[in-house]
């Protein structure tokens, strides 16, 4: 394995997913497929597909002391994952998502955060020694914005690549200092309109850019991304067009790949595609963290499509 180290501040959740034939409305029932328990949670999704596609991944984050815990501890050592930073938490329960599907792979999430929401800057401040490696540390919104704040000084002050992935989208403001400490957000088109009140992804990435991020990627589902590079014109990278069966995790399939090319050197516009074919990959098969595909996997694609 290649010295590519990356650094993974998030949750992890233990995702009990249900396959309908479609999903319910406001106060409605629908009958769906057997319940499906899977590893998931931002975080430890993104740390998972990093950590596939090649990367040597230290993962930070919270678990509870009880079988969701236990698991999601033995499931990284598995992935291979550098898990010091993970705390046990006595007083808390592991993070649990709610999940229904759709038949078109669509989905809805609601997130009992659990210990997650008890990852705070003190733990940040413990791993400072795993910052300084760090070429890239990525970041999301399912933990405390204080402790997210505290994850992007660290990388900054130590010279990382921070990316913000803003998911779930903010209730409230992001602060001002943590648009100036990150090089690269990467919303998904709701939730740059959620950040920034523009409907356009153009214009919300002139609004993102004028918060002083030096880069911004707005991803469009089907419609591939637009990326916003300081002063360089916008430009729109296409996706791959796949039949979907599961969407969960294709967003932070994409931002785990997208810190792994980067991290790997790779320039935007090719990290852009790379992920963009590691995420096709993943909206292909059921689950988040059983959908990420391997580095094999996505250059197999990758090769397919140039045929
Ligand atoms: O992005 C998908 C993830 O969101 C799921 O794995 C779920 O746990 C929630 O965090």
């Amino acid at each position: 394995m290649k010295d590519i180290r990356i650094v993974v501040v998030g949750s992890t959740n233990m995702d009990m997913v249900v396959h309908a034939h479609r999903l319910p409305l406001p106060g409605e029932t629908v009958l769906g497929g057997d319940l499906i328990m899977a590893a998931g949670g931002k975080g430890a999704n993104q740390a998972v597909a990093a950590a596939r596609l090649g990367a040597r991944v230290t993962f930070i984050a919270r678990i509870g002391r009880d079988m969701f815990g236990k698991q999601a501890l033995e499931n990284f050592r598995r992935e291979g994952l550098d898990p010091r930073y993970i705390i046990e938490d006595p007083d808390a329960p592991s993070g649990v998502a709610l999940i229904t599907v759709g038949p078109a792979g669509q989905n809805i999430i609601t997130v009992a955060p659990g210990a997650n929401n008890r990852l705070l800057p003190e733990d940040i401040t413990r791993a400072a020694e795993v910052f300084a490696p760090a070429r890239v540390v990525i970041l999301q919104l399912e933990t405390p914005i204080e402790t997210v704040l505290q994850a992007a000084r660290q990388a900054k002050a130590t010279g990382a690549f921070v990316i913000l992935n803003p998911a779930p989208a903010p209730t409230i403001p992001l602060p001002a200092e943590l648009y100036q400490l990150i090089d690269l957000i990467t919303p998904n088109e709701t939730e740059a309109h959620i950040l920034t009140g523009e409907s356009s992804p153009e214009s919300a990435a002139r609004v993102l850019l004028d918060r002083k991020v030096a880069s911004v990627i707005i991803t469009l589902g089907k419609d591939g991304a637009l990326l916003a590079n300081g002063s360089q014109p916008l430009e729109r990278i296409p996706g791959f067009s796949v039949k979907a069966v599961d969407t969960v995790a294709a967003g932070d399939c994409f931002n785990g790949a997208l810190a792994c090319a980067l991290a790997e050197g790779q320039s935007l516009p090719q990290a852009i595609r790379f992920s963009h074919a590691a995420a096709a990959v993943s909206v292909t098969k059921p689950g988040a963290q059983p959908s990420l595909p391997t580095r094999n996997e996505v250059e197999a694609f990758l090769a397919e499509q140039n045929r």
